[in-house]
């Protein structure tokens, strides 16, 4: 099944494979950051996700036109190629705030909430203008549009906050509004945490309802994942000691209760084997494969030849996020042409050079 074609309204995919989004520090821009995703398309992934991406980028016609070279290099590759937008809590003015007032954030004004509904669903629009075929609005790992969604942060006591209903309004808004920024005929994802690992976060019985408003507001694509837990990164990225298909019966769940809208699951899937099942027992209708990809960006060809044992397997090792935070551009440590796929392309490592790094990360 995973080899078998999708067609989401007007998208058609080759596969169920997707690249989710994953910051690199690379820009999305650079010939390192193109040559970077095009080397994931080319290695048979059926759909790109370009990382979380601030939506006031938008807002730049040089941004919009650079990024569309990104955008020719995916599809050249044989990809489809989306983006995914990111309200993050700092305003165009640099101010930041959050839902509800925290230690350094004050509460967003009403004003401020439409605001941020016209920015997003600019980005949306400049997205589709650079010729991406969908956008991916992260409502997931414990940013903005979750903080709005979940009873831990969101304390208000308007229409945005309280009830159930009040704290999904936020998200049906933003979805409202880049649905009439894009068109009827063009796919909006929505990335969401569907549990948070605190005794008053979401819980998946928050997630069910919030997912068939989502479909009803536009989303074709629920995209799932899970927050932060208690000071732990890797609920999102799960660690080696965490199951394989780490969080597929939550999109399973999900799947269980919406009609129209597709469901991509997320979480440690890196086998021909574990992808399968997940399809098979019918959790959800694409994978996500993230830092397998990063790891060999021909996983998708492999497995679909039958030449498995030549993958290099990801050793969830999380380097490549933990360099993130340290504001550096991801390394992987088991593939160490990551983010030098570009030189390779333009002959400035030779196969020697190649030889000789590949022998270091052994
Ligand atoms: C280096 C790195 C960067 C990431 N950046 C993003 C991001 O920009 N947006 C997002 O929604 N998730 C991000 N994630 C989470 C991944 O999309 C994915 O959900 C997670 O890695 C679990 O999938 P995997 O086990 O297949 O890697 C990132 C993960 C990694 C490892």
């Amino acid at each position: 099944m995973l080899f078998e074609p999708l067609e989401i309204g007007a998208l058609k995919l080759k596969n169920r494979i997707v690249m989710p989004p994953m910051a690199t520090n690379f820009g999305l821009r650079s010939d390192r950051a193109v040559t970077y995703y095009a080397e994931r398309a080319k290695g048979g992934a059926g759909l790109v996700i370009a990382q979380a991406t601030p939506i006031d980028v938008f807002q730049k016609a040089s941004f919009v036109a650079g990024v569309a070279r990104l955008v020719e290099a995916i599809h050249a590759a044989g990809a489809k190629a989306a983006i995914q937008l990111l309200c993050g809590n700092k305003l165009p003015s640099g101010e930041a705030v959050a839902p509800s007032a925290t230690d350094g954030m004050r509460e967003i004004t009403r004003q401020e909430i439409r605001d941020t509904v016209q920015r997003l669903a600019f980005a949306a629009a400049m997205a589709k203008e650079a010729g991406f075929d969908a956008v991916n609005l992260h409502g997931a790992h414990s940013h903005f549009a979750q903080e709005f969604f979940s009873p831990r942060t969101n304390k208000r006591t308007d229409e945005y906050g309280g009830s159930l209903e009040r704290r999904m309004r936020f998200a049906l808004e933003l979805v409202a509004g880049t649905r009439a920024a894009v068109g009827d005929d063009y796919v909006i994802m929505y990335r969401h945490s569907a549990i948070e690992y605190f005794d008053d976060g979401i819980t998946i019985e928050d997630t069910l309802p919030f997912a068939v408003a989502l479909e009803n507001a536009g989303v074709d694509v629920l995209d799932i994942s899970v927050a932060h837990g208690p000071g732990r990164k890797d609920y999102v990225m799960p660690r080696k000691n965490m199951p394989m298909a780490t969080h597929a019966d939550l999109a399973a769940a999900v799947k269980g209760v919406v009609t129209r809208a597709k469901v991509i699951a997320v979480g440690r899937m890196n086998t021909g084997e574990v992808t399968e099942r997940v399809l098979r027992e019918g959790k959800a209708d694409l994978i996500a494969v993230g830092r397998q990809l990063i790891a060999d960006p021909y996983w998708a060809q492999k497995v679909r030849e039958g030449r498995e044992a030549e993958i290099t397997v990801c050793n969830a090792c999380n380097k490549c996020y933990k360099r993130l935070h340290n504001f550096l551009p991801i390394t992987c440590e088991v593939n160490p042409l990551v983010g030098r796929e570009w030189e390779v392309a333009n002959g400035t490592l030779t196969d020697v050079d190649i030889a000789a790094l590949r022998v270091k990360t052994r």
